[in-house]
């Protein structure tokens, strides 16, 4: 006989917790299975120790999915400020960064603490360390088996997120269980992932550890943050955003001095004519990568050596210069997987699969993925509290 709950969520992680909590405390019966022995491991590890919980520039724009509308529900519902007011009301001391990120002051652990808190409000119940070894659905109700128990429920929620860092436990479970259920899945993919190099490009290795402010470019996004160069390629923060974008076979391309503006090396031509190319390109950029780039660029003495042409090229060269990236670092080393569970199964007021009722997915399982600082956090905060509501 199966024990008999509202709603069984999969997965102990941001999304899971806040919509168990969210569903307790609505009086529902709910239990929270993961095969993780701890909740919460991503939030752990994340924002470095201090978990960048959300961004207040959270706007439907800075998510990418096949249907960019998605997401504005949920979001709209559930915002950044409704999460910080969470947070305050544990007294969870927290700074805004940069770019609209808020960290804690203290350690991630606090947000763990604060969601497990908030599920103890609702009586929630969680089995972590048992690996899910059946799910089905009979009599409008959703089995689901570990361990010695088998539980059943009305409303199954998969939280379960998407395979990236599988060294933590992460699975591409979701999918295979949306699969099962008639749910359609955008072709997963490892995104805010560093990018690797080959062939020619190969040589940039020599510049693993320089890091330099640029914009980098993968088709219509553009992100002004660091880049930099590592033994395998390139990362950063401008170089991850962009990640999400690219798609193998494109380049991506870098704008190494974004504020300067057309004509600058013509300009200091006529100030400083005996300048070499060498010291102009050191006085803008860190040496190394300013020898790397002057060696490429094949131009080579004073400024008043060269023809306006050669500058001008130049300097279009180094405002565009194109990386061809021969793969990614792949989920080993993706923040987070891009694609997932088709938001044209869903519902995007309730998270429920609109053919198979009762069932519903959150969080990174779902075909939404966020820019680079907090925001995929609030995306699993938002429609983890969505479905919360509903189940
Ligand atoms: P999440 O991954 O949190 O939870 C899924 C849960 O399901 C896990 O507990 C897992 O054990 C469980 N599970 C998986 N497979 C299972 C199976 N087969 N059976 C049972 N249980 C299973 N985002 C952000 O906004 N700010 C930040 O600072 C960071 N920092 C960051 C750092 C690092 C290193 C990583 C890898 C990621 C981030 N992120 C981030 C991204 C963020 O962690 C991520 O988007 C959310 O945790 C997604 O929440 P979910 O609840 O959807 O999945």
């Amino acid at each position: 006989m199966a024990d008999a709950y509202d709603a069984i969520v999969l997965g102990a992680g941001a999304a899971g917790l806040m919509c168990a909590a969210v569903a307790g405390q609505r009086g529902r019966r709910v239990l929270v299975v993961d095969h993780a022995d701890r909740a919460g491991k991503k939030i752990l590890i994340s924002g470095g120790g201090r978990c960048n919980f959300t961004n207040i520039g959270t706007a439907p724009d800075r998510f990418v999915s096949a249907n960019p509308h998605f997401a504005r529900s949920a979001l709209a519902r559930y915002t950044p400020a409704d999460f910080l007011a969470l947070v305050e009301r544990h007294g969870i001391a927290w700074h805004e960064k940069t770019l609209g990120q808020l960290f804690c002051d203290g350690s991630a652990r606090q947000i763990v603490d604060m969601l497990l808190d908030e599920a103890a409000a609702g009586s929630v119940e969680t089995a972590l360390g048992h690996p899910i070894t059946a799910v089905d659905h009979a009599d409008a109700q959703y089995r689901v088996r570990f361990g010695a128990r088998t539980i059943s429920a009305p409303s199954l929620v998969v939280a379960t997120g998407g395979p990236s860092i599988p060294k933590m436990g992460a699975t591409g479970f979701a999918y295979d269980l949306a699969r099962r259920f008639g749910l359609k899945v955008v072709e997963p993919r490892p995104a805010l992932v560093p990018l690797t190099l080959g062939g020619d490009e190969l040589l940039f290795r020599s510049l693993s550890g320089v890091a330099a402010e640029v914009v980098a470019r993968a088709g219509k996004a553009a992100f002004r943050e660091a880049a930099l160069f590592t033994h395998h390629g390139l990362s950063g923060p401008a170089i991850l955003q962009a990640s999400t974008y690219w798609r193998h076979g494109e380049p991506i391309a870098i704008d190494f001095l974004p504020d300067r503006g057309e004509g600058w090396l013509k300009a200091l031509k006529r100030e400083t004519p005996r300048a070499t190319v060498a010291r102009t390109l050191s006085a803008a950029l860190p040496d190394r990568l300013a020898a790397a780039l002057g060696e490429r660029l094949a131009i080579e003495g004073t400024l008043a050596d060269l023809t306006d042409a050669g500058l001008v090229a130049a300097e279009q060269r180094l405002a565009n210069w194109r990386f061809n990236p021969n793969g990614t670092q792949g989920y080993a080393k993706a923040e987070v997987t891009a694609g997932g569970i088709s938001t044209a199964e869903l519902s995007s007021k309730t998270m429920e699969a609109r053919r198979a009722p009762g069932l519903y997915a959150i969080g990174e399982a779902v075909d939404v993925t966020g820019w680079l600082g907090g925001y995929n956090f609030q995306w699993a905060w938002a429609s983890g509290w969505v479905a919360g509501q509903n189940v």
